[in-house]
């Protein structure tokens, strides 16, 4: 299968749409996703990344053989952690288990560090997400630790991992 990332385009609505209308994704990402997620919503998403600053926000529709089968970000920190970043993601989850995570991982890492002053990517997967933390570990990100009791997901005191890549070279 011949996986990608490219920049959002409007027409990919209905297909966000339809990838996100599933709780076993929204269950492993931070709150504030609408559910059901319409098309108007994901209409507003794919704006508002066409339309962000482009030295603070990296996001990227993920493809498999040219069709949307998932979504990645990487988002510039402020202040003091300017050169640091953070990543989120999610495959829609007819296409689990087929190194989709992975390559888009890689992908946009290698994007930000060879486009960007970026020198650290970091994740933050809820503990149990053995997935997730599967595909940082596959794209080469080091285990920093566990932030115990770190956030309230489904009413629920969960904890979370810290991944991180550093960009070659530094
Ligand atoms: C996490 C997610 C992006 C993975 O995408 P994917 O395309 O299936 O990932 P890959 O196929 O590249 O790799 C998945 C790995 O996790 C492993 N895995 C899957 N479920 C697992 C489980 N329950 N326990 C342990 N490992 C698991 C797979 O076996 C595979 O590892 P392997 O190649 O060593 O066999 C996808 O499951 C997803 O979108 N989940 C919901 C949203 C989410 O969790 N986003 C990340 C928030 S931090």
């Amino acid at each position: 299968m011949d996986t990608a990332i490219r920049k959002w385009r409007i027409e990919d609505a209905a297909n966000l749409a339809e990838l996100l209308n599933n709780k076993n994704i929204l269950s492993n990402l931070r709150d504030g996703l609408p559910y059901p997620y319409t098309v108007k919503d994901a209409e507003e998403y794919i704006n508002a990344m066409l339309s962000a600053d482009s030295e603070t926000t990296f996001a990227f529709a993920i493809t498999a053989n040219d069709k949307v089968v998932g979504s990645i970000g990487v988002f510039r920190c402020d202040n003091i952690h300017f050169r640091t970043a953070e990543m989120g993601y999610y495959v829609g989850e007819p296409y689990w288990g087929k190194g989709i995570g992975t390559n888009a991982v890689k992908q946009a890492c290698n994007y930000v560090f060879s486009s960007t002053d970026i020198i650290r990517i970091f994740a933050e997967p809820f503990a149990y997400n053995s997935a997730s933390c599967r595909v940082l570990e596959k794209a080469g990100f080091q285990y920093e630790g566990l932030l115990r009791k770190n956030a309230v997901k489904n009413g629920e005191i969960i904890d979370m991992k810290m991944y991180s890549i550093i960009k070659p070279q530094i």
